[in-house]
C-alpha cells in the first residue's frame, strides 16, 4: 500500500443549527473566521499535510460551498487590477492546487454514513478527514501534517485527539488507550458520547482523522449507534480491536467553531494574531 496520502475527505452535510438563523439558508461551514471562512481554513489545513484531492460529502443548500472553490468570473472581472484583487489570492492558489469532488448525502445518519458515502470518492487508500468546524492551528506544523508523518510510520488508522474536561466527554468520541510514545497511543476501546460516569477517560477525538480504506467495509457491517446514528467511532472501535487504531495527542490548539463560544474565541485568536503580525 502506498503511504502518501493524497485524498482528504470534508463531511459537511450537517445543518448547523447551533448557528440558526445564520445558518438557514448558508452552510455553517461557510462562516467566517475574521475573511475566510472555515472550510478554507480546512482545504488550507488538508493542502499543508501534502494532498490535493479534496472529497466533500454535502447536501441540501450546501451549493455555496462548491461556488467558493471555483472562479467567479464577474466578480473577478470588477476587481481585476485593483487594490481588492490579492484578497483572492489565497482561494485562487487552492483553485489551482487542488481538485475538488463533490457527493451528496441523501439522509442525515451520522458521520459514520457521510464517510460511508465518501467511499465512491475515495476508492482505495487511506485518506484524510477533516471536520471544518474544528479549526485547529498550529505555528510550525498543521495537525493534519502530523497524523500523516505519524501514518508513514504505523499504516494505520489515526484519530487526533485532546483532553476534555470531564463534563464535556459526552460530547465526543472517547478513547482508552496505551501511551506507546509521547502523545501517541494505541486505541484498546472507543466511545461514542459517553456518559462521564462510563467515560473510560477524557481523551476526546476532534475532528482529523486518518483512515485506511477497510474503514468502509467495517462501516457497512456496523449497526447504527448513539442517536440512531452510523458512528465512525463505532466502526474504529472494530479496528481498534484488531490494533489497528492510534490515537495522537496533536500539537496545537483547536477551537470548536461549531459553538458560539469557540467561533467567538477563534475570532479573537485570528484577529489578536493579524494585529501582532502587522505591528
Ligand atoms: C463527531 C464524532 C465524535 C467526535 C466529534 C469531534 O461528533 O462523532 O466522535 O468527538 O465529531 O468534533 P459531532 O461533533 O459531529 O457530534
Amino acid at each position: 500500500m502506498s503511504s502518501t496520502i493524497n485524498k482528504c475527505l470534508f463531511p459537511v452535510a450537517g445543518y448547523g443549527t447551533r448557528f440558526l438563523p445564520a445558518t438557514k439558508a448558508m452552510p455553517k461551514e461557510m462562516l467566517p473566521i475574521l475573511t475566510k471562512p472555515l472550510i478554507q481554513y480546512g482545504v488550507e489545513e488538508a493542502v499543508a499535510a501534502g494532498m490535493t484531492q479534496m472529497a466533500f460529502i454535502t447536501g441540501r443548500g450546501k451549493r455555496a460551498i462548491e461556488d467558493h472553490f471555483d472562479t467567479s468570473y464577474e466578480l473577478e472581472h470588477q476587481i481585476k487590477g485593483t487594490d481588492k484583487e490579492p484578497l483572492l489570492d489565497g482561494i485562487r492558489g487552492l483553485i489551482d492546487k487542488c481538485s475538488f469532488a463533490y457527493t451528496r448525502q441523501i439522509e442525515m445518519r451520522g458521520l459514520g454514513d457521510a464517510i460511508m458515502e465518501g467511499g465512491k470518492l475515495i476508492g482505495d487508500e487511506a485518506f484524510g478527514v477533516i471536520l471544518a468546524d474544528d479549526l485547529c492551528t498550529n505555528g510550525n506544523e498543521c495537525v493534519m501534517s502530523q497524523m500523516a508523518k505519524l501514518y508513514e510510520e504505523h499504516n494505520c488508522c489515526i484519530v487526533a485527539i485532546e483532553d476534555v474536561p470531564e463534563q464535556d466527554v459526552s460530547s465526543y468520541g472517547i478513547i482508552e488507550g496505551e501511551q506507546i510514545a509521547d502523545g501517541v497511543f494505541k486505541v484498546l476501546n472507543m466511545v461514542e458520547k459517553p456518559k462521564p460516569e462510563d467515560a473510560p477517560s477524557n481523551m476526546g477525538i476532534i475532528g482529523r482523522y486518518i483512515l485506511t480504506p477497510d474503514i468502509f467495509d467495517v462501516l457497512r457491517n456496523t449497526p447504527l449507534g448513539k442517536n440512531g446514528e452510523l458512528q465512525i467511532t463505532d466502526a474504529l472501535n472494530t479496528l481498534a480491536k484488531q490494533g489497528k487504531v492510534m490515537a495522537y495527542r496533536f500539537k496545537g490548539r483547536r477551537f470548536d467553531c461549531g459553538s458560539v463560544s469557540g467561533f467567538v474565541a477563534a475570532t479573537n485568536y485570528f484577529y489578536e494574531k493579524t494585529l501582532q503580525e502587522k505591528s
